[in-house]
């Protein structure tokens, strides 16, 4: 499977950095044998799609209806029509300081399918629930109830990010990351049977130059989401180059 390394700026973006995206995108050209993409913040999306032609350039969110009266929100269609080819759904920070639960992130994900977007559904736990035991059974949990049952196919990728790892320095272990990633195969596998094996299992969490290569070695890990560190090239590129190393 090839490996899918995707960015995710979050709030952070303004015209002046349309010049780190195209030094992003192309920095990715080099690397063949990895997909990859930028998610940016809705405002850049069009400029960045203007300005770097191929690369992929995604959202970070949509809304799960196509339009009415939702003051600040962002359809998967408007996304889609400003040039994304991908967004993200589900992404803790969503979950944490916007109160969205399974059902909506699994709404927002059909949203994106049917404006022809690819999906990132995130699901992760928190620090208190991997140290009393239960992270397996959270995350399964929101797997099962954040993926539609048409999440088969290629439009779909899911994201494990244990929210103690984003953005802290702190990366899980890579027996637990094996042990997590294994759980989300089987569970793909058994939902939704061959396919469920095609879908694309990225980790998220502090993901850097350092320590990508082991990351992306293990079962399963199938590409990266990565906030900070994608935030510019020199930070970026290197792990493209893991990424493209491990392709070879
Ligand atoms: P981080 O963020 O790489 O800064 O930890 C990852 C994410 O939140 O997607």
């Amino acid at each position: 499977m090839r490996k899918f390394i995707v960015g995710n700026w979050k709030m952070n973006g303004t015209s002046r950095d349309l010049k780190e995206i195209e030094a992003i995108a192309s920095a990715a050209q080099d690397y063949v044998s990895v997909d990859s993409a930028l998610c940016v913040p809705a405002t850049l999306i069009d400029r960045a799609v203007r300005q770097i032609g191929s690369f992929s350039i995604g959202g970070q969110d949509c809304h799960m209806l196509t339009e009415g009266a939702f003051t600040g929100c962002v359809s998967a269609e408007m996304l889609g029509d400003a040039g994304a080819v991908l967004t993200i759904v589900g992404h803790s920070e969503r979950r944490t300081a916007q109160h969205e639960c399974d059902i909506d992130i699994c709404a927002k994900a059909e949203a994106a399918h049917a404006a022809g977007l690819h999906a990132i559904v995130c699901v992760g736990e928190t620090l208190n629930e991997r140290e009393s035991g239960k992270a397996l059974d959270v995350v399964l949990k929101q797997l099962g109830a954040s993926l539609p049952d048409t999440a088969a196919g290629n439009w779909l990728c899911v994201a494990y990010e244990p929210v103690w790892a984003i953005g802290t320095g702190r990366v899980a272990g890579p027996d637990d990351v094996e042990e997590m990633h294994g759980a989300i195969r089987s569970a793909l596998a058994q939902r939704f049977g061959e396919e469920g094996n095609a879908i694309r299992i990225l980790y998220g969490g502090s993901m850097n130059g350092e320590n990508a290569a082991q990351l992306l070695a293990l079962d399963n890990v199938d590409g990266g989401l990565i906030g900070g560190a994608s935030l510019s090239a020199a930070k970026f590129e290197p792990i493209l180059a893991a990424a493209e190393a491990l392709s070879k």
